[in-house]
């Protein structure tokens, strides 16, 4: 089913990947349209860097809609669904190239142009895809923040990414709250150093908006100017820039993760072939936000570019109740459905009726990433809807995964537990953390690395900053010039692989990728705040909670319970405002010292452990053992 016929079987397609590469790869790029064919396939003469079908002239928005309109001008291309405003909006791929168009005179009309940024905040709107896309489509370089962070966070991307224009909106939803989307805006672009000289607010009607004139503009307005825009794709160049996306990482600063034009086009397009198994005029459903890159890759781009209709969804998996999915499932007749373990956990705690009130019989597998995947959870769900439960495990930086299986290249069997194996044009290795040596036998435990070239679609370099490319991923293993995931991973006996967490600073709350020292200088802007450690601590639903710990300034204003619940609460709402809600720690716990070692760097691995309940491990440069055993007498 699906499989080339040149590959006999899986191990031999992911060999050839990587030992006749140029040939594999222009198997690939035959996937997608190019408006002139590139002359070289793969560009490593300057390592790390990784240069994708050089000479080729492509676009995103080209391959996403107006390759389609040929033969499925009027199949679905994009669902809206919100469960917040009651809205269900289904257009054609006419429709959508029509819509994207408009959007994209708009942002000309608006002053951007060719390599300009276009800041992109906001909610699970159509206009948020279309923006995208319009982005695509005139050769801008987007960058979409996630809804659900504030206006600190906004501010430094805002100050990065220097856009010419913002899209954004009045206001997003959660639960049937109005989520208020200007007044953060506003904030941030009054922090930010960088002024955008236009912004483009589409109003949906659920909160007033103060405008400020000359600045901000009235979507509804500027689009009836261009209804009958016609905006012809810029050819570009295939290693040129399409977007931008922040992530965390150990410092406190996001990094702008840059990826190329031809090079994500193909690697979506082979991955929705060989491993999402997706057919043109079938429905894909992801359960992700356009702020994260599930959204980017799987919402937005891989679908439309296989010529499938995607849902993008505004509401939460359990409102009206825990079978909205399953009703958008056979609705839509949705063939793949994306999501994440939380989102599974959250349904697991509903009545299991909701799975059989509903015929599911259009789906063929649900793919589930970002986070561990826990076998009751696999085994609950697998059972419930009777399809395979496909984990996979990949970045914000590869764009696309980098373990799973690969049904379409060859059907194999999930192992609960594991996300999988090395998919094609990855060389994945487990290197020994402080030697650098190559862990070779079964159930060693490693850092999760990828040998160079990295394959089309991983991040080109940090947005402005090789030098922080070069010297966060490529340099961390001693005497190694490999890329580092930053992620503890075993390999057992069958080469299938099992991650084991961040070796960084770095937490996965619900899915959500956050920076712990993000939330530390945060909290770290509270008066009463003398010094703060941020950890992230298991927990059943969300995977993990970002837990604090907090010396105030001012002990003598702690003294009672009730003194220290007003402070966290202070603290809480401080983070809220600053970064969101996302990333408020779900307790702020204070004592008179920190666990540091004698030069003062922060334990934040031993008091994890000891929250965890685990063996802090190897103590004997902490300063003060007393600080430890605070944070244990705390959790007894
Ligand atoms: O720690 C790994 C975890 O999420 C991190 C990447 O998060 P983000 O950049 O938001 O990209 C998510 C794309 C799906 C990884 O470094 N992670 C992601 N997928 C898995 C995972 N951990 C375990 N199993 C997974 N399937």
């Amino acid at each position: 089913m699906g499989s080339s016929a040149k590959s006999a079987s899986y191990a031999d397609f992911h060999r050839r990947s990587l030992e006749d590469r140029d040939a594999f790869w222009t198997e690939q790029a035959a996937l997608i349209d190019w408006h002139r064919p590139f002359d070289r396939v793969c560009n490593h003469d300057n390592p790390p860097f990784a240069r994708w079908f050089e000479g080729g002239l492509t676009n995103l928005c080209h391959n996403a809609v107006d390759r389609h309109l040929k033969d499925r001008a009027d199949q679905n291309a994009l669902i809206f669904v919100s469960t917040e405003t009651e809205q269900e909006r289904v257009y054609s791929f006419r429709e959508l190239h029509v819509e994207v168009q408009r959007m994209a005179a708009v942002l000309k009309a608006q002053g951007v142009g060719k390599g300009d940024r276009v800041l992109i905040y906001m909610p699970m709107i159509p206009e948020a895809a279309f923006a995208m896309l319009a982005c695509a489509r005139i050769g801008a370089i987007h960058s979409v923040v996630f809804g659900g962070f504030a206006s600190h966070s906004l501010a430094s991307r805002i100050e990065d990414a220097s856009p010419v224009a913002i899209v954004s909106a009045d206001a997003g939803s959660r639960g049937g709250k109005v989520v208020e989307y200007k007044p953060l805006l506003d904030e941030a672009i009054r922090l930010s150093s960088h002024k955008p000289s236009s912004v483009v607010l589409v109003n949906r009607g659920l909160a007033p908006m103060a405008m400020e004139a000359g600045r901000d503009h009235d979507y509804a307005s500027l689009r009836e100017q261009h209804l009958d825009a016609q905006v012809p794709c810029e050819w570009l160049e295939s290693t040129e820039i399409s977007y931008t996306i922040y992530t965390s990482g150990t410092t406190g600063r996001p990094k702008g993760v840059q990826r190329d034009v031809g090079g994500y086009a193909v690697a979506l397009a082979a991955s929705m072939k060989h491993i999402f198994m997706g057919q043109p005029g079938e429905t894909y459903f992801s359960t992700s936000d356009i702020g994260w890159v599930v959204g980017h890759s799987y919402i937005v781009y891989g679908p439309l570019i296989a010529g499938m209709a995607t849902i993008m969804y505004e509401g939460l998996p359990i409102r009206p109740d825990g079978g909205i999915w399953w009703s958008l499932i056979e609705k839509y007749k949705v063939s793949v459905m994306f999501s994440a373990p939380t989102a599974v956990r959250v349904l697991k705690k509903q009545d299991p009726a909701y799975l059989k009130k509903h015929d599911l019989s259009s789906l063929k597998a649900l793919f589930l990433a970002g986070e561990p995947l826990d076998e009751p959870t696999a085994r609950w769900i697998a059972d419930g809807l009777g399809v395979p439960i496909i984990d996979n495990y990949w970045q914000t930086e590869s764009g696309w995964p980098i373990l799973t299986i690969a049904n379409g290249v060859e059907r194999k069997d999930s192992k609960f537990g594991s996300p999988g194996i090395p998919m094609y044009g990855y060389s994945v290795k487990l290197l020994h953390e402080s030697t650098g040596e190559e862990l070779t036998g079964a159930d060693e435990k490693g850092v999760v690395v990828i040998e160079g070239p990295t394959p089309p679609g991983f991040m080109q370099t940090v947005w402005k900053d090789d030098a922080r490319f070069v010297n966060t991923y490529w340099k961390s293993i001693p005497g190694k010039l490999v890329y580092s995931t930053f992620d503890w991973g075993i390999r057992d006996k069958d080469g299938y692989f099992y991650i084991l967490g961040r070796t960084d600073d770095v937490i996965n709350v619900a899915g959500h990728r956050l920076g712990t020292r993000e939330i530390e200088e945060s909290i770290s802007s509270h008066p009463n705040v003398a010094e703060v450690a941020v950890v992230g601590v298991a927990d059943n639903l969300k995977g993990q909670v970002a837990m604090a710990f907090v010396v105030a300034k001012d002990s003598t204003t702690l003294g009672d319970a009730q003194a220290q619940l007003k402070l966290e609460g202070e603290i809480m709402k401080l983070v809220d405002s600053q970064l969101g809600a996302v990333a408020r720690p779900s307790r702020v716990r204070f004592v008179s010292v920190l666990p540091k070692t004698r030069s003062g760097k922060l334990l934040r691995r031993a008091i994890q452990a000891v929250c965890e309940g685990r063996d802090p491990g190897d103590l004997t440069t902490m300063d003060d053992p007393s600080a430890l055993q605070q944070i244990r007498d705390l959790f007894a």
